[in-house]
């Protein structure tokens, strides 16, 4: 009898469910000719607002814009250009980056390395006179220390941005993440649980942030308005000449803007990915608690972030970290890994240290050890809606063989 050879499998890092709704809409869009930031984008974002708990949300056309817009709102509220940032060290790189494209200074603090999050202990020894914001992360949906970071933002006076990118029905202490800072910016990238293909949300519950946001992301004019009626109805204008005698309101700059609208045909894929939001949470849920579980079987030669009974893991993605005495390279298990069929993404990097366009600070490898070790000993695979309970035991085992090799 032949033997049965183990069927190789292909566990895509990331999926999008584009709904028969988003399709229906993007063709009456183009039907329409009404493309650009419209009823469609309004419509996205009262529904955002509502799912993430927040009164106000702004889209714009990134989740990195979503952090460098919910920052440079900071400007109209007694920020100047070069104050500071305190961030984490480790976060994808547009953490970083969105901090100088906003007019600050980034200012980098070490994670910790269970969590993968600021470490609150290390804050305040960061904090400067021209400190202006924290912005935590919640990395791989798991929530920052929101409690200390928020009492640390009263003591000095500073703002908190939270970067929830990664973090859709993340919670900490029954607050929704989103909610718990003054702000808070998420992505809507594709394999993001909801996407818009490229786009993001800018979250708060001050209508003053709103207003701001909706100048910022065009160009700094002076339009506030929740939607344009030049673009939902080509309607007039009433407010268009309100700014004196040879003004229009469309060439008043009141702020260095940036050129960051979500249009209607990114808004439609919104709109019907929001209607399957919940089932797609669920799963996600569903696929994250079943790996944490099995995984615990690895240690101590791999870990990855645990819940915590104050909190809900927002999943966004699986992270797997070599325990300290490895006897193996991270870039040995991904090549097992993805020889295999199994998408990996590293555990991204040190932002100061190990990235190259932050070398201007002058920071050396050694100043942030944890972020560093994540950046060399850190992956992360998808637990996406599309996987089922045999593709999670597929990454297991392919794991558990791995070891078995290794070890
Ligand atoms: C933590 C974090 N911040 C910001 C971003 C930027 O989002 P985008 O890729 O939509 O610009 C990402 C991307 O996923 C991210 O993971």
């Amino acid at each position: 009898m032949a033997t049965l050879k183990k069927m190789k499998k292909r566990i895509p890092f990331g999926t999008i469910s584009i709904t028969d709704k988003s399709k229906g809409l993007i063709k009456d869009i183009l039907d329409s000719n009404r493309v650009s930031s419209g009823r469609y984008v309004r419509e996205l974002e009262k529904s955002f607002a509502r799912l993430i708990g927040a009164k106000e949300a702004v889209a714009v056309s990134s989740g990195t814009d979503a952090d460098a817009l919910a920052l440079a709102v900071l400007h109209d509220f007694g920020a100047k250009r070069e104050d500071e940032v305190i961030v984490p060290a480790l976060s994808f790189v547009a953490t970083g980056n969105s901090v100088l494209q906003a007019g600050f200074r980034p200012v980098f603090v070490d994670v910790e390395k269970d969590t993968l999050n600021i470490s609150p202990d290390k804050i305040e020894a960061a904090i400067t006179k021209k400190t202006r914001a924290i912005m935590p992360v919640h990395l791989m949906g798991k929530p920052a220390e929101m409690d200390s970071i928020n009492n640390i933002a009263k003591r000095h006076n500073l703002f908190v941005v939270e970067d929830a990118a990664e973090a859709y029905g993340a919670a900490y202490k029954g607050k929704n993440v989103g909610t718990i800072g003054d702000m808070a910016a998420f992505s809507l990238y594709v394999a993001h649980i909801i996407t818009t293909i490229e786009g993001g949300m800018v979250v708060s519950k001050r209508t003053d942030f709103a207003e701001v946001l909706r100048s910022l992301r065009s160009h700094g004019r002076a339009c506030k308005c929740e939607s344009c009626v030049l673009n939902v109805s080509s309607g007039y204008c009433d407010k268009r000449f309100q700014h004196g005698d040879n003004q229009d309101i469309r060439f008043v700059f009141e702020r260095i803007g940036f050129s960051a609208k979500m249009n209607e045909l990114e808004a439609a894929i919104g709109l019907g990915n929001l209607d399957r939001y919940h089932d797609i949470l669920n799963k996600r849920r569903e696929n994250l608690l079943y790996m944490i579980e099995k995984f615990r079987e690895f240690k101590p030669y791999l870990y990855t972030i645990e819940e915590s009974p104050h909190e809900k893991i927002g999943p966004h993605a699986f992270a797997i970290i070599l325990g300290e005495g490895a006897k193996f390279s991270r870039n040995e298990l991904v090549s097992y890994l993805e020889k295999q069929g199994i998408d990996t993404r590293n555990l991204f990097l040190s932002m100061p240290t190990q990235c190259a366009g932050f070398g201007y600070l002058g920071k050396k490898i050694g100043d942030f050890p944890n972020a560093e070790y994540i950046g060399n000993m850190g992956l992360h695979v998808g637990i996406h809606q599309d996987l089922n309970k045999e593709d999670l035991d597929y990454i297991l085992n392919t794991v558990r063989e791995f070891l078995l090799k290794v070890k």
